[in-house]
Order: structure tokens, then C-alpha cells, then sequence
């Protein structure tokens, strides 16, 4: 640990130790790799932990997938949401169900700027994850757009007193993040993988960039067993 960087703890085992303690407070951090491969998993990981571990309120907006699918995942994972929804402390919001026919689905960075305006006031999250970016690029005419629009955002979630996880995803063989632009607006950079290796899947962790700190650089294997995501912390993959 370098410093006294305060440090939000993701509580998934081996990822705060490659980390150094979590993710820095306040931070953005954005997560990518390709279908499958356990963003969703691990952002749930990150909202669910920080309320049991911590007690963080958090908020969890879904774009990607209904509501009912994600609480089933978490489910399955030992992750049961109606205690903490019921206390008010976690909220998994469906953006979708606020978009009306004629947007087909596309939400913008502001439009959710305004609806975290009035959230943030009345709940106080302290962590927030969107799953996921792709979704709201639907709404931009470019790439340049899309990452002015994306830059404006993540400033806006620095200055609020909470710690974002952003999903974006990459496309198989190809850059690290689909639109080759959301890293460099994140303050950390995690790369899931799926490797086909002699006919078995491997999955594979990397923390390629955290700002305001030492990390771990290596790629880790890692599986997912019935408490989630299990980073091995102490492996690499060559
Ligand atoms: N109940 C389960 N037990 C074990 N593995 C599961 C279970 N449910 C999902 N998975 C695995 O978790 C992986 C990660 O899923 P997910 O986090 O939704 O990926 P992503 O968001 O990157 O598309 C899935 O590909 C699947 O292999
Ligand atoms: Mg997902």
C-alpha cells in the first residue's frame, strides 16, 4: 500500500490483494472483456460486499439485462438482495424501464446524470455500477462524441462521495475495450479473459492500470465457485 490512499475494498478474494486493499476511494474504474467472462459477476460482488462487509449503500444500474436476471445470477452466488433492498441500502434499477418506446432503449450519459442527481441526494450510495457502456453508445453518433459525453460523466462521478464500477466490454482478439477510449477516462483498468486452452476455458484477471498506487501487473487465473469470483493472486499465467 503506497501512501495513506484511502481504499474501497471490492471484498472478492485475491482481487484486494492484487489491488493493494480495493479500489481508491472515490474513484472510476472501469471493467472489460468479452461476454462471459464475469463483469457482471464481479461488479454484483463489488455492490452486494460493500453493503454486507461494509455496510455501503450501493447502486446497481442494469442497461444490459433485466432486473430479474441479474437478482437470479446473484442468487445463485449467495447473494440474496431482499434483505438490503428491503433496509433501503442496495438498489439494482432497471434504467430500461425508464426509457419510453420512442428512445428504442437509448439512454444518455445525462439522462443518467439527472436521474443519479436526485438518487444520490435521497439514498447516499457509496458504490454504483452501470452494466454497461455499450448500451448507452447506442445513443451517440460517434466516437468522439461518445467519449466527450463518457469524460464529462466520469468527472461528474469523481466530484460525488462514492466509488464506480463501469462494465464495458471487449471483443474477442481484439482492443481491450470496444471503443479503444474508456480507459484512458478511468482512474483503474481491469481485463477479464476467456482463453481457449487445449479445449478448456481458462479465465484470467489483470489490473492493467490503477492510478494513485502500486498494483499487481500480472495476468491472474482466476474461477468462479459458488461464493464467485476467486482471484488466485499468488498464480500468473505466461
Ligand atoms: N450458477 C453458476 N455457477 C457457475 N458459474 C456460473 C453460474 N452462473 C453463471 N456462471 C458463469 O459466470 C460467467 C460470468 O457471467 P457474467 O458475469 O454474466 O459475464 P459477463 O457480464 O462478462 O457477460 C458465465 O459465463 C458463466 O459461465
Ligand atoms: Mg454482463
Amino acid at each position: 500500500m503506497t501512501g495513506n490512499e484511502s481504499r474501497v475494498k471490492t471484498g472478492i478474494a485475491g482481487l484486494d490483494v492484487l489491488a493493494r486493499g480495493g479500489f481508491p476511494t472515490n474513484s472510476v474504474n472501469l471493467v472489460s472483456g468479452p461476454a462471459g467472462s464475469g463483469k457482471t459477476l464481479l461488479a454484483t460482488q463489488f455492490f452486494f460486499n460493500g453493503a454486507r462487509d461494509n455496510g455501503d449503500a450501493g447502486l446497481y444500474l442494469v442497461l444490459e439485462e433485466n432486473r430479474e436476471n441479474i437478482i437470479r445470477a446473484m442468487r445463485h452466488f449467495e447473494m440474496d438482495l431482499d434483505g438490503p433492498e428491503n433496509e433501503g441500502r442496495l438498489f439494482l434499477i432497471d434504467l430500461g424501464e425508464m426509457r419510453t418506446e420512442q428512445d428504442r432503449g437509448v439512454v444518455s450519459f445525462r439522462e443518467i446524470m439527472d436521474f443519479l442527481e436526485s438518487f444520490i441526494a435521497k439514498t447516499k450510495p457509496k458504490r454504483l455500477v452501470l452494466d454497461s457502456l455499450p448500451i448507452v453508445s447506442l445513443y451517440y453518433r460517434n466516437v468522439e462524441e461518445f467519449r466527450e459525453e463518457l469524460f464529462i460523466f466520469s468527472r461528474y462521478l469523481r466530484q460525488q462521495d462514492l466509488t464506480t464500477i463501469l462494465i464495458t466490454e471487449s471483443l474477442e482478439d481484439q482492443c481491450l475495450t470496444r471503443f479503444g477510449v474508456e480507459q484512458f477516462v478511468a482512474d483503474s483498468f481491469i481485463v477479464l479473459g476467456l482463453e481457449d486452452v487445449r479445449g478448456e476455458l481458462r479465465r484470467t484477471l489483470t489490473v492493467r492500470k490503477m492510478r494513485f498506487t502500486k498494483h499487481d501487473t500480472a495476468k491472474h487465473p482466476f474461477l468462479i465457485t459458488p461464493r464467485g469470483i476467486e482471484v488466485m493472486s499468488g498464480e500468473k499465467v505466461v
